[in-house]
């Protein structure tokens, strides 16, 4: 990775760590176990890719009210940590470890690590709302509100995890695993920019345009999830390796290989390089990070 988007890539997470910290509830009142048990996954690290995209995306189609993406920033982190937290409790992947520390259900016990993922959705949209400010913005912030409803939902990442837990053992066909990546991993990545593009105003077909890259995006971060669970280490990952030979789960490198799975996200990178070019707008740190994540380390 070149030495000056690494550094770009930190600052940007430092600031996108201070928006979202400025959202979360304090740990106070009879319920502060739960908001402890939030807090504690939400500030535990990770690279804060949803929220970045999110905002350089905005960026790219010129947007600038800052009361209207940060909302919107700080709600997907949020839905993002809730979906990790219920994806490592023991009823599905059952895992110890997450973005480098014990998983919220071994500290906190499962009742609560169960409240807290239901707490950061519920919150996400508590969070969101107050994007609303009663002028004839809303009417756009509703329209970035209806995404955020959805992708998560059971025609998105919902979906895309039920139908990964509940093949895990199971020989499926390999348009069904393409199901769970789109739905499980890419459509939170197509949430986090069509959101960024329609609250900077981006046309109907610009955000058909940006659903594509995300996509085409969210495709190569899920296969290189599964190259990683292979051959790298908990100490870069923050979370276990070999959690999807544990489960039994199909993944892009148990149906494909290794190398076809690297060559493959090397091939989703370039469509979803190709679709950013057809736009013919300009962010070049956007274009490098899409680029950049086709060779993640973590
Ligand atoms: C992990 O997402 C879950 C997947 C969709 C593969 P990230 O790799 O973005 O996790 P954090 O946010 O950096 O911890
Ligand atoms: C999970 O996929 C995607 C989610 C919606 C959380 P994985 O189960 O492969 O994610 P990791 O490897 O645990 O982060
Ligand atoms: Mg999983
Ligand atoms: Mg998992
Ligand atoms: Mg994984």
């Amino acid at each position: 990775m070149e030495t000056s988007l690494q550094v770009k890539i930190q600052n940007r997470t430092r600031d996108i760590e201070q928006i979202i910290y400025s959202y979360l509830p304090e740990e106070t009142g009879y319920q502060k176990t739960v908001l402890a048990a939030m807090n504690y996954t939400m500030k535990a690290g990770g690279k804060r890719l949803r929220p970045m995209l999110m905002e350089e995306t905005f960026r790219l189609f010129g947007g600038t009210d800052r009361k209207q993406i940060e909302p919107f920033m700080a709600a997907i982190e949020m839905i993002h940590t809730y979906s990790l937290i219920h994806d490592d409790l023991p009823a599905m992947d059952n895992d110890d470890y997450r973005r480098g520390r014990k998983t919220a259900h071994v500290v906190y016990g499962e009742a609560m690590a169960i409240l807290a993922g239901d707490a950061l959705l519920n919150y996400a949209f508590e969070t969101a709302a107050k994007a609303f400010q009663g002028t004839a913005d809303d009417i756009i912030t509703a329209k970035a509100f209806r995404i955020l409803a959805s992708k998560p939902g059971i025609y998105g990442m919902i979906g895309g995890q039920a139908v990964d837990v509940e093949t895990e053992q199971q020989q499926i066909p390999f348009e069904e695993l393409l199901f769970i990546h789109e739905n499980k991993t890419a459509a939170l990545i197509e949430c986090a920019m069509m959101i960024g593009a329609v609250l900077a105003g981006a046309s109907d077909e610009e955000v058909r345009v940006v659903e594509n890259i995300a996509k085409k995006t969210g495709l190569a971060f899920q296969i290189q999830d599964d190259i990683l669970d292979r051959t790298s280490t908990q100490e870069e990952l923050g979370k276990p390796v070999g959690s999807d030979e544990k489960n039994q789960k199909n993944t892009y490198v148990s149906m494909k290989g290794l190398s076809a799975a690297r060559e493959d996200v090397i091939q989703y990178t370039k469509e979803a390089i190709d679709a950013f070019d057809s736009l013919h707008r300009e962010n070049a740190f956007l274009r490098d990070l899409l680029r950049d994540l086709s060779g993640r380390k973590h």
